[in-house]
């Protein structure tokens, strides 16, 4: 089967690992890499035997299908083209800067692929790829609670994004597709501590049916903590995202009859999620399995997100924080 021809738009901390990966599939053949830097393009491209192309239109007209890992500011402006050009997409998360840009996009990759049925559109929500994550979904449980915990120290990028679209954005992703209720209302509070936006925040989504999620996200912790405990009924479930490990709890019967709660070994080998996000996006635009986040699951967590935003700035707003 022919290669799918890529371009990688965006090099840097992130971008460099899809270069790395569309270089190194059996699925793919790396054709262009863009950046805004062209000391970091070429050192990129050369570093993966591939060209450094400065004109993003001639980038993309070299590729069947275009990974986007610029800032998050500039998705819209890069994915438009993308898609006026009839070409497979790959947008990192968040879909986009703001809600309306992130609507802009998929309205547009609505209307391409209305006329393109084959048009693949996936979002970088690769917190789904995590082997933990993949065991925990195969394991059946349907959760009542969970808590979500995403800390770490402060980054010296990804600041033109706040908290909640940069960090809290993965985890909002993961519960509505684990949850897979809609959301009946969300509370949120954060707090600014570093820079005039809020650091810490903290959401409380109600879903229908009565089960309920807690979320923290947070931009200046001592280290990196990524935790997702989950409770379903007779069941409990810990995952730990970094080390991608799952405890698992189960109550059961003894033979006597009593009550028991006893662990569930869950095996998992490790694997590296981006790596699996991107073969499935190849996979999915070579007309093989659609396993992809997609364009409008990631507005729909751009639309809870934005919701936190919302409460947060009121409860500021209301304690006379200026922002
Ligand atoms: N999925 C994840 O877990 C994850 C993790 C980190 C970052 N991200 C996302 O990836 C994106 C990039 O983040 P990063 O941390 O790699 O940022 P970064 O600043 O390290 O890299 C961005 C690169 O894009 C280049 N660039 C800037 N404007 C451009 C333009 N208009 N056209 C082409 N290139 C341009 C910059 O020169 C830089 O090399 C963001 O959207 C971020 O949210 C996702």
């Amino acid at each position: 089967m022919a290669k799918l021809k890529v371009a990688v738009v965006g090099v840097g901390s992130l971008g460099q690992h899809h270069a790395r990966i569309a270089a190194a599939s059996e699925r793919t053949e790396l054709v262009a890499v863009v950046d805004a830097s062209p000391e970091r393009g070429r050192e990129i491209a050369a570093k993966f035997n591939t060209s450094f192309v400065t004109d993003l239109g001639s980038a993309i007209e070299s590729a069947d299908a275009v990974q986007v890992a610029a800032p998050t500011g500039v998705h819209l402006e890069i994915g438009k083209q993308a898609l006026e050009r009839g070409k497979h997409l790959l947008i990192e998360k968040p879909l986009a800067g703001s809600l309306e840009q992130g609507r802009a996009l998929l309205e547009l990759f609505n209307k391409v692929k209305a006329e393109k049925p084959s048009l693949i559109g996936a979002v970088g929500h690769l917190e789904r790829y995590n082997p933990a994550v993949i065991a925990l979904r195969t394991s059946g449980l349907r959760p009542r609670f969970a808590e979500a915990i995403r800390v770490s120290p402060f980054p010296m990028r990804s600041l033109e994004v706040d908290v909640v679209m940069d960090v809290m954005i993965h985890d909002l992703d993961l519960l509505l597709s684990l949850f897979n209720r809609k959301v009946q209302s969300v509370e949120a509070l954060g707090v600014p501590v570093l820079t005039p936006f809020p650091d810490i925040v903290n959401a409380r989504i109600k879903f229908e049916g009565g089960s309920f999620a807690t979320v923290t996200a947070s931009r200046v912790a001592r280290k990196k903590e990524r935790v997702l405990r989950i409770f379903g009924e007779g069941e409990y479930a810990a995952l730990d995202f970094a080390e991608q490990k799952l405890e698992r709890l189960k109550l059961v019967k003894t033979p006597e009859g009593d009550p028991q709660v006893v662990p569930d070994a869950t095996e998992i080998a490790r694997d590296e999620p981006l790596r699996l996000e991107l073969e499935a996006f190849y996979q999915a635009c070579l007309g093989q399995k659609p396993d992809i986040v997609t364009f409008q699951e990631a507005f729909e967590a751009m639309e809870v997100a934005d919701q936190v935003q919302r409460a947060i700035k009121t409860s500021l707003a209301e304690a006379g924080f200026k922002l």
